[in-house]
């Protein structure tokens, strides 16, 4: 593999280390995160195929806004800002460290929705930052996962053939997304979701990032 190339959100940072912010400040922090991390994707694509780019970090609050009203709950400005907050200090899945290590020596990179503000905070505050040698966002594009120009970004910045370049995602969208665009692509699987039936598979799928390694070799 010439490069390794990360998503970040669900793949290496768990979102549901949300819960624990909205616990105090929400009934049913496990749904109401849920929820709403449902509605910041669903409005990343609709976004995407309006043409109407926003960054992540504008989507995030959007989502927020429009959960919080769908579901009739209020919360004071301070609330709000700790809850928005808390994807800055999200926390990384159990093994990432450890399986960052054990991973091979080529180049590593992220390719995020997220906005470079948050990406930078997120992985400076989690300590990861030096693992990785480049942070990429879709910022760059004005367009959300899984349009191809993402996947382009990656393989400008990398060069070489796509085959070559190795993406890992534990979000089915952008296993579908970067696999037409041609990369080599493992699913991380931690959940055992189903595959959606969009008639294109992953390369390899694992239950964490640790079974990445031995593939890759
Ligand atoms: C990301 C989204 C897919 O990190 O969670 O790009």
């Amino acid at each position: 593999m010439k490069a390794l190339v990360f998503d970040v959100y669900g793949t290496l940072f768990d979102v549901s280390s949300l819960v624990e912010v909205c616990r105090d400040l929400l009934p049913q922090p496990e749904a109401f995160v849920a929820s709403w991390r449902a509605k910041q994707l669903d409005y990343t694509f609709w976004r995407s195929l309006i043409g109407r780019y926003a960054d992540f970090w504008q989507v995030t609050e959007e989502a927020l806004s429009y959960v919080l009203k769908r579901e009739g709950l209020s919360l004071s400005p301070g609330g709000r800002r700790r809850l928005l907050e808390a994807w800055l200090h999200l926390q990384p899945f159990p093994e990432v460290r450890t399986a960052l290590a054990s991973l091979p020596h080529c180049k590593r990179v992220v390719l995020s929705n997220g906005s470079p503000m948050m990406l930078s905070t997120l992985l400076t505050s989690a300590g990861l930052q030096k693992e990785f040698d480049t942070v990429l966002s879709v910022d760059t594009v004005r367009i959300y996962k899984p349009a191809p120009r993402v996947y382009e970004l990656a393989l400008q910045h990398i060069g070489g053939a796509r085959e070559e370049i190795g993406f890992l995602s534990a979000n089915g969208f952008d296993v579908v997304g970067a696999k037409t665009f041609g990369f080599t692509v493992y699913w991380v699987n931690r959940s055992g979701a189903v595959l959606d039936d969009l008639g294109v598979a992953p390369d390899a799928t694992v239950r964490s990032l640790e079974e990445v390694a031995p593939l890759v070799q």
